[in-house]
């Protein structure tokens, strides 16, 4: 949509086009095989209107950007106190790919590092199967589209997948994962191998800025309580051990990915999806990043 929202984000993409800063991820290799200058903006407002300038309809996987989805789908499936025995809600400040668990229940710290994902993707279904499906479905159904998952991403992670294994085997020593610690990361690997767009996360976010509605469909499709939770745990934890940071410096709910997308949700205004695969030491896209710090201050989207 020609607006003036478009206009002014058409100024933020062209601002830091020239960005060259950063790496695009190399752990999963296929990754590496991305347009680092691919760089996309997507802005829904609550009210289900898409402002979109550059690369807005690339298609990358959804990395961890899944992770508060699926948060939400437990949540919804499981009740609160359930999903709580399982996962924490304090950040970790640690990198997303470390243990970082409670000492005491040894619950992953929260849903938005690798291990407290790996666990609340054990909660969607009792098999591999179902719980994508259930993933599947549920992103689905917030983009407004049918979205599939890359097979070649999903192949590339599962072949140096020895991290996530490894992480799912001690959370399974600790009787923190019921299944088989394979068919847990088989799972929650092509759950973060979902394609979607700089479009789609921007619609997706909006759902969880107005409160669980659909912007478009105006279907209820996460309670009010599960979309205040999600957005509360992004908010604390989304950004990993940059959270903080984020939070002062931004002060928008937000969840990054490694293949460079970046989701932001500021409650009653907007959903913004930003897709640019170079990434910072903290694995959050650098342009991405940016584009963020220019909207909080120029549109006073910060929260506080
Ligand atoms: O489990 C992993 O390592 C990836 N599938 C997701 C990690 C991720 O996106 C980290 N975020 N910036």
């Amino acid at each position: 949509m020609k607006s003036p929202v478009s206009d002014y984000l058409r100024e933020v993409l062209d601002d830091l086009a020239d960005d060259a800063d950063g790496a695009v991820a190399d752990y999963i290799p296929e990754l590496m095989n991305a347009d680092p200058d691919v760089f996309g903006i997507a802005l829904t407002t609550v009210d289900g209107r898409t402002h979109s300038v550059g690369n807005d309809e690339v298609e990358f996987s959804i990395q961890s950007i899944s992770k508060p989805f699926a948060y939400a789908a437990a949540l919804t499936d499981r009740g609160f106190d359930s999903v709580a025995d399982a996962v924490g809600v304090e950040p970790s400040g640690e990198a997303f790919n470390e243990l970082s668990l409670e000492g005491d229940s040894r619950r992953p710290k929260n849903a938005m590092i690798n291990a407290g994902a790996i666990t609340t993707h054990s909660l969607l279904g009792s098999d591999t199967e179902q719980r994508v499906e259930r993933a599947l479905a549920f992103f689905s159904t917030l983009a407004g589209r049918r979205l599939v998952v890359s097979e070649s991403v999903c192949r590339s992670e599962l072949d140096t997948a020895d991290r996530n294994l490894a992480i799912a085997h001690m959370l399974r020593n600790y009787g923190i994962l019921e299944e088989e610690a394979h068919a847990v990361v088989e799972g929650y690997t092509k759950q973060c191998s979902v394609n979607v767009t700089a479009r789609d996360l921007s619609v997706m976010g909006a759902t969880l800025a107005n409160a669980g509605v659909h912007p478009v469909s105006k279907e209820r499709v996460l309670s009010r309580a599960v979309a205040r939770q999600t957005l509360s745990v992004m908010a604390s934890s989304g950004m990993y051990d940059a959270a903080g940071h984020w939070l002062t410096a931004v002060g928008i709910p937000a969840k990054s990915g490694v293949s460079g997308g970046l989701l932001g949700a500021l409650p009653g205004q907007a959903g913004v999806g930003v897709f640019s695969p170079r990434l910072d030491s903290h694995g959050n896209s650098v342009r991405g990043v940016k584009v963020f710090e220019r909207l909080s201050d120029d549109m006073g989207l910060h929260l506080m």
